[in-house]
């Protein structure tokens, strides 16, 4: 059979391709996770094609793609409120729920089992590709069962040439991992596949979520898989994988150490130069707070390895929360959770604008135990007490000389009427700040230490923890905060919050977001809630 690419932009391809799933056959389809292989999920003959298309063990289902709300009903009987709830905020969106199961779906995608998974993905050609057939289509990825799941038409390509009649080319996928998978059966959602919906944002919407245990640290002896691809050994590439984890500092440092050992080294954009030098080949996967950066990447850098021919990689892993959980998730699986955990503490960056509740977070924190660094104020503690710091400041900035070391009002007026000044003065005072913050880390007694710092990306600390919080907060609500605590007009807290970043930046970053909404008592229980998730 030959196996050809079609664009998914002409929607004569689309037509086309619909009709060959009208009739029963297999084509591959771009959705915003990775590529599916698709056929009409209630055609018994056309799914079997799948499953031979790919080689994959009989007992395990496949997802059923929707591209309009009314169709879960046909496929799903006894929905609760909370697969709606979760619908209306997730799809369409990378997230499958698994729900019990109609007539209609055929026993040969859901292997027999009483429930489906559903999905509505996002990717345009997905949606208008379903609607052109009229039926929900049945999609596993598109690879051939153990090999890393497609991100392009090409690696659909690499799998599947002679096996299907056509690719439908929707270019790179952007998040790059599947989806979630989430079982909506019980009281609480359980989350069997990490995906890039996470626990903390259905639990945001639901109250509560929790994620099975073999999703994390793999089945244990004898354990039933509550879901049946647990069992096989995905996202595999052929190279033997050793997986680092920690903060991005401690991961490198071992890397440093051990890295001439191993065929290549997979690791941040922010180490891959002098990795360089003592690592035969190294692959990289975006800088080292770019969570959506190392989901895209994932699977196209594994299947680069094993182009490459390597045997033994060692892997710098994303911070293993939050955001990070589902490429964490694929790598853990990909080296058969054998992993090597590099520094002992939980050190966890608490950053976001002002009046976003960043206070609030480290009063809870210290309550569970955890030690507070505050960066602003063990920057004026240096101004105070360090003679060092003094003299650094006076050599940069000599007008700013006083009888008694600096003129700190001097010093302000020189650097906020000057960028460059200032981007001079934060350049001497970040390093002695960030300096001094290792020192307590270190030597901090407490298994967990927050780091309560501003500028957290930009000083390069966000390196050195193991988990990065944002807190965010509507513009409005910052503006009335700002106004209420500091005493100033709306004009100038508008214009203080217009200097500082936005949500975006913080969301781009941190692998855990917590929203403050105004409400005190909802914000204390999600930091509660994250503390007794996170705190040593
Ligand atoms: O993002 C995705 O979900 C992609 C795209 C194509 O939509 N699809 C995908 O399908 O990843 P697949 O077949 O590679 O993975 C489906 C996973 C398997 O681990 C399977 O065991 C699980 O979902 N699954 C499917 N139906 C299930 C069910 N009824 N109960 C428990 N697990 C189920
Ligand atoms: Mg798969």
């Amino acid at each position: 059979m030959d196996t050809r690419i079609l664009s998914g932009e002409l929607k004569e391809n689309i037509t086309y391709a619909a009709e060959l799933l009208r009739r029963g056959e297999v084509v591959a389809m771009p959705t915003e996770t990775v590529y599916g292989l698709a056929a009409d999920a209630g055609s018994e003959a056309a799914v079997v094609k799948i499953f031979a298309a790919k080689g994959r063990p009989q007992d395990n289902p496949l997802i059923v793609h929707i591209a309009d709300i009314r169709q879960l009903a046909d496929i799903c009987e006894d929905i609760p409120p909370q697969a709606y709830a979760l619908a209306e905020r997730f799809w369409p969106g990378p997230l499958t729920m698994v729900l019990k199961k109609s007539g209609s779906v055929c026993g040969a995608v859901t292997c027999g089992l009483d429930t489906v998974g559903v999905r509505m993905p996002a990717h345009d050609v997905a949606a208008r590709l379903i609607r052109a057939c009229g039926r929900p289509l049945a999609a596993p990825s598109a690879n051939s069962s153990g090999r890393p799941s497609p991100t392009t038409a090409a690696h659909v390509l690499e799998d599947m040439a002679g096996k299907i009649p056509c690719i439908i080319d929707g270019g790179a996928c952007s998040v790059g991992v599947e989806s979630t998978v989430v079982d909506m059966r019980g009281e609480t959602p359980v989350i069997l596949r990490p995906g890039a919906v996470t626990e903390e944002m259905i639990a945001a919407v639901l109250g509560g979520a929790a994620t099975d245990g073999a999703a994390e640290h793999g089945l244990q002896n004898g354990e039933q898989p509550r879901s049946p691809g647990m069992k096989y050994r995905h996202y595999a590439p052929r190279a033997e994988l050793t997986l680092l984890e920690g903060s991005p500092e401690a991961t490198a440092e071992k890397m440093r150490a051990i890295c001439g050992e191993y065929d290549a080294a997979l690791c941040f954009d922010d180490y891959a130069e002098e990795l360089a030098k003592c690592c035969g080949a190294v692959f990289t996967l975006g800088e080292s707070f770019d969570h959506r950066e190392h989901a895209r990447r994932l699977f196209a850098v594994l299947r680069d390895i094993d182009a490459h021919g390597a045997e033994r990689v060692c892997v710098q892993s994303p911070r293993i929360c939050g955001r990070n959980a589902a490429t964490v998730n694929r790598l853990r699986r990909a080296c058969g959770f054998k992993t090597v955990r590099c520094g002992e503490k939980q050190i966890i960056g608490v950053t976001g604008r002002s009046g976003s509740g960043k206070s609030e977070f480290c009063r809870e924190l210290r309550a569970w135990g955890a030690e507070v660094l505050d960066a602003d104020g063990i920057y004026k503690e240096l101004l105070e007490d360090s003679a060092e710091l003094n003299a650094a400041i006076a050599a940069r900035f000599p007008s700013a000389r006083s009888t008694s070391g600096i003129d700190r009002v001097k010093l302000a007026e020189i650097v906020f009427a000057d960028s460059t000044e200032r981007t001079d003065l934060n350049a001497i005072t970040h390093a002695f700040v960030i300096r001094e913050m290792k020192r307590r880390m270190a030597a901090a007694e407490s298994g967990t230490v927050v780091l309560d710092v501003p500028l957290l990306f930009e000083s390069g600390l966000d390196r050195v923890c193991t988990v990065t919080v944002g807190m965010i907060c509507p513009d409005e609500l910052l503006l009335r905060r700002i106004t209420e605590r500091d005493g100033i007009d709306e004009a100038r807290a508008r214009a203080r919050l217009a200097a500082q970043n936005g949500t975006e930046y913080y969301d781009r970053r941190c692998d855990i977001l917590l929203e403050n909404s105004g409400d005190i008592a909802a914000l204390k229980k999600k930091i509660k809630a994250f503390a007794a998730k996170y705190t040593m």
